[in-house]
């Protein structure tokens, strides 16, 4: 199975376009140090030629100029993209399926409630209902998101996406708004999860034996963006386990027996994102890789 990370960065991207924290000032000005990062998505294959999109930011067209793999063949119109799946309304995954509009044939799959959001938002009937399928994916239910590529959605701890927050937002609630994706291909596993706000024991239980995963890791502290002065919020508020600490991530899974284990959806805050940094040289020495655009993974 071939895994391209198409944007690595959490929602807001690297450099996000109002942010001067010391991150987003490094990547613009010493892009060795940082490198720019667009937002949320990865693309999966198995031979190369037929391809699915997990998450789909606004970024999407830039993600798929760099990757010839992604483009059309032929003399009219094609694309090697033959599905879509999101896993939760968050503007940096749902946003770019508004450019995939032109009448080219997929599936968008997602969990009943997402696509009662997408429903919800009119704005998405642009993707014309005779060329774009939606289905449905239950919980806990394979399908074959490509011939021969099984993926199951699962519910993970997480928080309804930001503009459907009412007066009462339940974080850290498990049901079909934030989901990871286990896909499996000759007995080996893979794991995507952009958005986690805890590990639960059961959780642990499904990733242990994985040959690779790829998590949450849009912060390294908790209250890293009220330190860096550009929010208020802390990570768990936004439904995001931060990296570090006796909470983190690092920790909770440092028992679990995963080959390959890597950080995605990387807030332009966290200073992980420094090649250089003490907080990068502690990911790595925990055995963990930082995602970065165009990232090939072999599974
Ligand atoms: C998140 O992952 O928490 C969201 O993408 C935040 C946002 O909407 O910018
Ligand atoms: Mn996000
Ligand atoms: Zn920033």
């Amino acid at each position: 199975m071939r895994v391209r990370v198409l944007g690595a960065a959490a929602g807001g991207g690297l450099p996000q376009w109002n942010c001067c924290c010391s991150v987003c000032r490094l990547a613009r000005t010493d892009p060795q140090r940082v490198i720019p990062r667009t937002q949320s998505s990865i693309a999966v294959s198995i031979d190369g030629e037929q391809w699915a999109l997990i998450n789909c930011a606004p970024e999407i067209l830039a993600q798929l100029q760099r990757e010839p793999a992604l483009q059309p063949k032929g003399h009219d119109r094609h694309t090697p993209i033959q599905s879509v799946l999101v896993t939760n309304g968050d503007v940096d995954h749902v946003a770019g399926l508004l450019s995939l509009r032109e009448r080219s044939p997929f599936r968008l799959h997602a969990t009943p409630e997402i696509h009662g959001v997408l429903r919800d938002n009119p704005i998405f009937n642009v993707l014309a209902a005779d060329c774009v399928k939606r289905c449905d994916m239950a919980l806990d239910s394979r399908i074959e998101l490509l011939p021969g590529l099984m993926a199951t959605v699962f519910a993970v701890p997480g928080k309804t996406a930001l503009y459907l927050e009412g007066d009462q937002v339940d974080i850290g609630g498990e049901g079909e708004s934030t989901v990871g994706v286990e896909f499996e291909l000759d007995g080996q596993r893979l794991y995507y999860i952009p958005g986690c706000a805890t590990v639960t024991p059961r959780l642990a239980q499904r990733l242990d034996g994985a040959a690779t995963l790829l998590f949450d890791g849009t912060l390294w502290r908790d209250d890293e963006m009220i330190l860096a002065g550009v929010g208020q919020k802390t990570g768990q508020r936004m439904g995001h386990m931060s990296m570090s600490g006796d909470d983190g991530s690092m920790k909770a899974l440092s028992d679990v027996a995963i080959y390959r284990r890597i950080f995605i959806h990387i807030n332009n805050t966290n200073p992980v994102l420094i090649e250089d940094s003490p907080e990068r040289r502690e990911a790595e020495g925990a055995g963990w890789e930082i995602a970065f655009d165009g990232m090939e993974i072999t599974s």
